[in-house]
This record gives C-alpha cells, sequence and structure tokens, in this order.
C-alpha cells in the first residue's frame, strides 16, 4: 500500500519542538501533519529533562492559561553551586527577576499532546520517516512508513526535521548526517530516579574531589540524581548500597534522604551544532539542528526557542510570501544556540573532574567557582543564562 497525501508544513518529531510548532503554526491558519515514529504512550512515559526557562514557560503560559506547569510544576527561583563542601546560592530572582521551573518534560508532552489532538491536529503515531526528498524545492516530500508497513508521502510547502538526534531530516540539509561542530566528552552522568522526599529544595549542582553530583527532584515523592561516571559504565553494575555512596560522597555537607531506585540510565555527553540548519524549504530545529550537555537544563528549551523562529518565518513566508526571516533563520537561530553551546559546555567543565586533571587543574576550577559565587557580574552571568535569554 502506497499513499501520498499534502499539506502546508510537513513537522517530522511529535516532540516539545514539534507539538509547540504545530500549535503556532495553526494560530497562524497553516495547517500541518505531525508524524513520529514512537507510540503515544512511549512519547508520555519516557522521563527526559525537567527544566524550564522563564520564556518557555511564558510561552506555555500564552499557549495555554491553565496550563499545569503553576500547578504540578515547581517555581525554583535559584540553585545551588556546592564545592569545597560548602553550599553557594544563586538567587535567579534577585538577580534578574527571572525563575525556572521544574517541569518534567513528558508532562508537557502529554498536554501538548492532549491539546493538539483536541483541537484536530493531524499527528499520526508509529509512522516511520525514511527521508526527505527535494528539500530545496517549493514542493518537498517526506517518505515515511506508517504503522502498518505502507508506504507513505507527505507532500509539502515546507519540512521540518524536528525528529531529534539522530534526524533523517538532516542529511536533506547537511548532505551527511554527521555535517556539523561537534565535542565528545570523557564523562557520563549515571542518572537515577529514586522514591524518596527532597533532599534539597532546589537544585545541587557540586563540583567534589570525586566528581560532579547534580541533586534534582521530580516530585514530592521522586527523586532525580546524577553523578558523574566513565561513559562505558554498566548503569546495572552498581548495588543500591554503592549508588548512594557514590552520591553522597559527591555531596559532602547535605545528607541525602535515600530511598528505592526504580531507574538507572547511563546519559552520555555531547555538544553538536548541524553544519547547516536550512536548505531551501527545509530546516532543523531542536536536537535535530543541535545538542547540548546537560548541565546546563538547556536541551528542550533552545528547541523551544527555535521554534518561536522558525514560525513566525513560516508565517512570513506561506502566508505572505515573504522570504527574508526564513532566510535569516539560520543566522538568527545560531547566535542563541552557540551562547547555549557556551553555557553548557561551561557549566559542564567548571563541575566535572576530567580523567586527567591534576592538582593545578582542580585548584584552578576552584578558583573558577569562587570567581563567579564572589562577583555579583559572575552570578549575573549565571543566572541570565540559566534562567534563559528573552525569546525577544
Ligand atoms: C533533571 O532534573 O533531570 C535535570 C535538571 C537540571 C539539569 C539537568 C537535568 O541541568
Amino acid at each position: 500500500m502506497s499513499t501520498t497525501v499534502s499539506t502546508r508544513v510537513a513537522i517530522v518529531g511529535a516532540g516539545p519542538a514539534g507539538l509547540i510548532l504545530s500549535h503556532l503554526l495553526a494560530g497562524a491558519g497553516i495547517e500541518s501533519i505531525v508524524i513520529d515514529q514512537r507510540s503515544r504512550d512511549e512519547i508520555e512515559s519516557t522521563i527526559r529533562a525537567g527544566i524550564l526557562e522563564q520564556g518557555t514557560v511564558d510561552l506555555l503560559t500564552a499557549i495555554d492559561p491553565n496550563t499545569r506547569v503553576h500547578t504540578v510544576g515547581d517555581r525554583h527561583e535559584g540553585i545551588e553551586l556546592r564545592f569545597e563542601g560548602e553550599g553557594h546560592r544563586i538567587d535567579f530572582a534577585a538577580l534578574v527577576d527571572r525563575s525556572v521551573w521544574l517541569y518534567p518534560q513528558h508532562e508537557m508532552l502529554k498536554d501538548m499532546l492532549a491539546l493538539r489532538l483536541g483541537a484536530g491536529q493531524d499527528l499520526r503515531f508509529g509512522v516511520t520517516a525514511s527521508r526527505v526528498e527535494d528539500a530545496e524545492t517549493n514542493r518537498p516530500r517526506v517518505i515515511a512508513t506508517d504503522a502498518d508497513g505502507g508506504q507513505l508521502t507527505i507532500e509539502a510547502h515546507f519540512v521540518v526535521g524536528a525528529d531529534g538526534s539522530r534526524s533523517v531530516v538532516r542529511p536533506a540539509i547537511t548532505g551527511d548526517s554527521r555535517s556539523g561542530y561537534f565535542r565528545e566528552y570523557p564523562f557520563a552522568w549515571f542518572g537515577i530516579l529514586c522514591e524518596a522526599p527532597a533532599s534539597a529544595d532546589e537544585l545541587i549542582y557540586s563540583n567534589s574531589a570525586n566528581g560532579f553530583a547534580l541533586i534534582s527532584q521530580r516530585s514530592p515523592e521522586v527523586q532525580r540524581m546524577y553523578f558523574q561516571c566513565d561513559p562505558e559504565a554498566d548503569p546495572n553494575a552498581m548495588s543500591e548500597a554503592q549508588i548512594w555512596e557514590a552520591l553522597q560522597s559527591r555531596v559532602p555537607g547535605t545528607t541525602l534522604k535515600e530511598g528505592r531506585i526504580f531507574q538507572r540510565d547511563v546519559l552520555r555527553f555531547r555538544s553538536f551544532v548541524a553544519s547547516e540548519l536550512r536548505r531551501g524549504r527545509t530546516a532543523l530545529v531542536g536536537d535535530a539542528a543541535h545538542t547540548v550537555p546537560p548541565t546546563g537544563a538547556k536541551g528542550m528549551n533552545l528547541a523551544v526557542a527555535d521554534v518561536v523562529l522558525l514560525a513566525r518565518a513560516l508565517d512570513a513566508l506561506l502566508g505572505d510570501g515573504d522570504e527574508r526571516l526564513i532566510d535569516g533563520y539560520a543566522e538568527q537561530a545560531l547566535k542563541r544556540i552557540w551562547k547555549a553551546q557556551h553555557f553548557s559546555w561551561w557549566m559542564t567543565s567548571m563541575l566535572h573532574r576530567l580523567p586527567e586533571a591534576g592538582e593545578f587543574d582542580s585548584r584552578r576550577q576552584l578558583g573558577e567557582l569562587r570567581s563567579v559565587v564572589d562577583s555579583e557580574a559572575g552570578r549575573t552571568y549565571l543566572a541570565e543564562a540559566y534562567t534563559g535569554w528573552p525569546l525577544d
């Protein structure tokens, strides 16, 4: 079976970027089809990022004033940087009058899926895109396989790759899926979810002699914590007692509240920016365009920022035939992307212990942390970047 459908914008990927884009386009009267290879259940249950920037929350609130971000989510007005066993609060509210919200990405996805399906969005699960053809023409196409194994061709006026770091749309733009700027780190995060009360009111980012740890939360009953590990570490090789010991030894000064660990994973660290973000009538957003290490909590927020720019550019292009914004999309998006790349790399390098680090490096790192927390300018830069630069 082979089917062909037509739409204005074909969006590959029903993550935060694809769903928010379909919403913004619908608001501008531009219809779209969104496809995703995963099932709805898989999208709604995969545990991913947790921190939303101020601008992301403002946008979600504009989309739905009753968004659960404000009821289920938790507003955080600061974070703690810990080193040499001492905590230093970065007070976002006082420094930049902005906040972040702890609201798990899969909860946000539940909200957006319900909203889009309720509005009649053509949203197809279990549909696997394989490639984009004629990307540079006025009628690009997505070639996909639908849930029953039949071939689906989506003819569009524009194609958007919101399909994550293994994007199948990217080669149509960059010529080769690996073409871009890339950095790998010699460490990873061992992440756990556990049933326990919170050990702290806000996130703790800790630099310790044993390496980095992050104490985060999910809800009053469930906590998310990470500690620096070898990228090749086997998540199942450690006992629960060993995991608690590893975490505890990296946050001297706090006694962690322990509980049953019900999920564990190893997250590899990468920084990546694709060599091109657009070719003709095909563009990339979110993880398809870039990857950041999780230390700065920028991944999903950066995807939202891309989408705000792209939605405006597509409105001008498809609504008025005005090509100026789409011609400037990559340049405009890349300004923020590289700022976020820098911030994520900086937080990562300041807080982790490099395997080859010597005594000089560790002491220099402590000097760097001290020059941030002792200076209002230093704390303000961190607060501005962490809460997110305004989405113009
Ligand atoms: C999380 O809660 O999963 C989380 C929070 C902050 C980060 C990274 C991950 O920087």
